[in-house]
């Protein structure tokens, strides 16, 4: 039988927590660890699912990984010293993994193959596919689209491209095929898309020239180094948003990357009344984090989300809707036709669930409409198979009268393995 979550409506939640690494900056240190010369050091990894797909297409690519205690090493030989595989690599639900790697791999002198499950498999993959071929590449998706990714490496050619979307999956695929090919590769963007993978390059002594929505590399050899991996701003988005709608709530999450490029949730909990407090500030590897503190209000108000701020929000709509259920008057998300195509289309997921648990909010064509404040009700929903979906279906279970129960919910180990846990000790601390 599929796992389910059972929630009771909850008063207040209470306590310190630390969310896991973050998903993004792990898996490009997977991968800009593989591509170095040397030892790699990466402490504090996300141990979700995705990241493990990333570790395991990198191990079935030769390279050598030991564990020790919590902290992994990798041992990188080099932009071209990947062995070809001797299956196709198996991306699992991971688009970051297939993005990313399909830039790698477009540059070696092997072929591959890399596939997905049946989430995955319908995914668009001509984001990457026509900018990777303008290099040189020679790569092919089924119905020009779709995974399985076909690729028979070749010598790339650095070229200037300019993406129709803010995605931090196109730029970071472009920007390995650019590090491995002769000559520049400039990627511009129509609003700018998390820049993890420019920080750790720059972490990493590669010189890259960004000015405003530009960025470009060089093919750049270089060494292994200590990664630390901050916690992962969108698991901790569950809490943040659980607390912000419990009055009388107040929670502290630890060592929480802030980076701008991902803090756009805040900023719009801010602009509807929630108080969120960043103490702390520090910054590790190039990024910054900082400890949040988190006091519950039954102040909040709805907002216009819409516009450049999208690619700084777009894994944390789905909480975001379920903060707009919370919160007097409408909530308005538009732009954001982008989240039709994640692991599930996120638009029907969380706006048709919602409705079961007797939100006012409507579907529409790139976003959705709340008008916030009707009380919700304990309902059995689905989870879609998506795990931002499920989390935030859960959360929105703390607030409704009586029982809330989410179906298959095992998917929430793509992202956040212990997320019912830590949701238990917020709770249990405040019972005491
Ligand atoms: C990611 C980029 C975003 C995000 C995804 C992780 C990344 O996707 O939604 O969860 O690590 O680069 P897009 O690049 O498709 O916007």
């Amino acid at each position: 039988m599929k796992p389910s979550i059972i929630i009771n409506r909850v008063r207040t939640l209470k306590g310190i927590i630390k969310v896991p690494g973050d998903k993004s900056i792990s898996h490009r240190a997977l991968i800009f660890a593989s591509l170095s010369k040397g030892k790699s050091i990466i402490r504090g990894i996300s141990k979700c699912e995705d990241c493990f797909s990333t570790l395991n297409c990198l191990k079935d690519l030769g390279v050598r990984v030991k564990e020790r205690g919590e902290d992994l090493l990798i041992y990188g030989e080099g932009l071209f010293a990947f062995k070809e595989p001797k299956k196709s690599l198996d991306c699992g639900n991971s688009g970051t993994t297939m993005r990313l790697l399909a830039g790698l791999l477009a540059a070696q002198n092997f072929s591959s193959v890399l596939s997905g499950d049946k989430y995955l498999r319908k995914r668009p993959m001509k984001r990457i596919v026509e900018p990777l071929r303008k290099l040189g590449a020679e790569i092919s998706a089924d119905k020009g689209n779709y995974p399985p990714l076909r690729i028979k490496g070749k010598k790339l050619q650095g070229v200037r491209y300019s993406s129709p979307i803010a995605s931090a999956q196109v730029k970071s695929c472009l920007l390995l095929a650019g590090l491995c090919a002769e000559g520049r590769t400039t990627i511009t963007e129509p609003s700018r898309s998390r820049d993890h993978s420019e920080r750790m390059l720059k972490y990493l002594g590669v010189p890259l020239k960004i000015q405003g929505r530009s960025v470009s590399i060089k093919k750049q050899p270089f060494e292994g180094k200590e990664f630390f991996i901050p916690g992962d701003i969108s698991s901790a988005a569950f809490f943040i948003a659980a607390a912000s709608i419990l009055n009388g709530s107040k929670i502290k999450i630890c060592s929480v990357g802030i980076n701008p490029t991902r803090t756009g949730f805040l900023d719009i909990l801010e602009k509807m009344g929630a108080d969120v407090r960043i103490k702390n500030r520090r910054e590790i590897c190039g990024e910054p984090i900082a400890d949040l503190i988190i006091v519950g209000s039954n102040e909040l108000k709805g907002t216009k989300i819409e516009g450049k701020v999208i690619p700084r929000i777009i894994d944390e709509i789905p909480i975001l809707a379920v903060v707009g259920c919370f919160a007097r008057g409408k909530t308005i998300i538009k732009d954001a036709g982008e989240l039709r195509v994640k692991e599930t289309d996120r638009i029907h997921a969380i706006v048709s669930q919602l409705k079961k648990l007797g939100a006012a909010i409507k579907e529409r064509k790139d976003g959705m409409e709340i008008s916030g404040g009707k009380k919700l009700k304990g309902a059995c929903v689905m989870s879609f198979g998506d795990h931002r979906t499920t989390m935030a279906l859960t959360i929105a279970g703390l607030g409704a009268k009586g029982v809330t129960k989410v179906n298959d919910t095992d998917c929430i180990n793509t992202s956040f393995p212990g997320f019912e846990d830590l949701l238990k000790k917020l709770r249990k601390t405040q019972s005491k």
